[in-house]
């Protein structure tokens, strides 16, 4: 019998992942990758002094009513923590961890690749092509939105807002930002503060959601804010499909408002909106914005990190 913290973690992490936590702790791996149950969680904490969990894990206020004493800290493998009833879990003395930093390049890096794929006609292209219908050619053909020179507005200029700007500053976009208080000039990347929300969206030719999922921000882009865009208007979502209110995408999408959407996330997760797949215009990915080899296991030794610090007496890096 080990007297070592016993583990669980949710989902199959990294190899590296689970190597390390193998050897530090009493750990037992999901390995058949199925996202926990609240019954799951409720059993689990009465088995486990510690979680690993995904997004994928809903700890509701019920469930951290239903939670096992011996649950001591819940280290998520995510940034986001909408998934996570802090409230309900601190009033049960259990610590909550999460991820960031490690993540914000890959993400940043996915956003701009649903930037790129939505202005320049990616899903209906690639279409043309796979299927051999790709018999014409035209200067008419398949003509896009030019990322150069034209304005970007970002909504939450956190740690994965300022990696998007940066590298659009690559691409010479005209870049404005919204987000609860300015950031010093040395983190703003060169871009414009706005206070409000409105304010940006009136610059904004391509705009990307950067802010957490909370309930201030849930159903921010709605058929009002919308309606502020310029014209033909293209909309970047990496962060949580709470933020957007897809009857009004498809809307805006249908009155020419918007010219195309680049999404990684639904409000429905799995499986997004079915309604969405009738839309060439919007370029869909299954919520992957942190899915690269190196920022996995990034994600996985940082969980570590906070686990380990928690169990010598520290307090984690990342305790929310
Ligand atoms: C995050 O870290 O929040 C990503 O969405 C993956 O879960």
């Amino acid at each position: 019998m080990s007297d070592r913290p016993r583990l669980w973690i949710t989902r199959k992490l990294s190899d590296a992942t689970i190597e390390r936590a193998m050897r530090d702790y009493d750990t037992v791996v999901n390995m058949e990758d199925t996202p926990g149950t609240a019954d799951d969680l409720i059993q689990a904490s009465a088995e486990f002094d510690a979680i690993i969990p995904c997004h994928s894990e809903h700890f509701s206020a019920d469930v951290a009513a239903r939670l096992d004493p011996r649950l001591k800290i819940i280290a998520n493998h995510s940034v986001g923590v909408d998934h996570c009833d802090l409230p309900a879990l601190h009033a049960r003395g259990i610590a909550v961890t999460n991820t960031p930093d490690v993540l914000s390049d890959a993400t940043a890096e996915l956003a701009m690749l649903l930037m790129l794929g939505a202005a320049r006609h990616a899903v209906a292209g690639d279409r043309i092509v796979r299927t051999g219908a790709w018999d014409f050619w035209s200067p008419s053909f398949m003509v896009g939105k030019q990322l150069t020179g034209a304005r970007l507005g970002i909504v939450g200029m956190g740690r994965v807002g300022q990696a998007f700007a940066a590298k659009a500053r690559g691409f010479d976009m005209d870049i404005h930002y919204y987000n609860r208080s300015e950031l010093p000039d040395a983190r703003a990347q060169g871009a414009t503060y706005h206070a409000t929300v409105e304010s940006l969206l009136g610059v904004s030719d391509f705009l990307s959601l950067h802010c957490p999922a909370t309930p201030e921000t849930t159903g921010l882009m709605n058929a009002e804010r919308f309606a502020l865009l310029p014209e033909g208007a293209v909309i970047v979502n990496a962060a949580r499909g709470a933020l957007v209110d897809e009857t009004a995408l498809m809307a805006a999408l249908d009155s020419g408002r918007l010219a195309a959407a680049g999404l990684d996330c639904f409000q429905t997760e799995p499986g997004g909106n079915p309604a969405f797949a009738s839309y060439d215009n919007i370029f869909m990915l299954p919520h992957i914005g942190s899915a690269t080899t190196a920022t996995r296991d990034a994600m996985g030794f940082r969980a570590l990190d906070n686990l380990d610090a928690f169990f010598a007496g520290r307090t984690p890096g990342d305790l929310l």
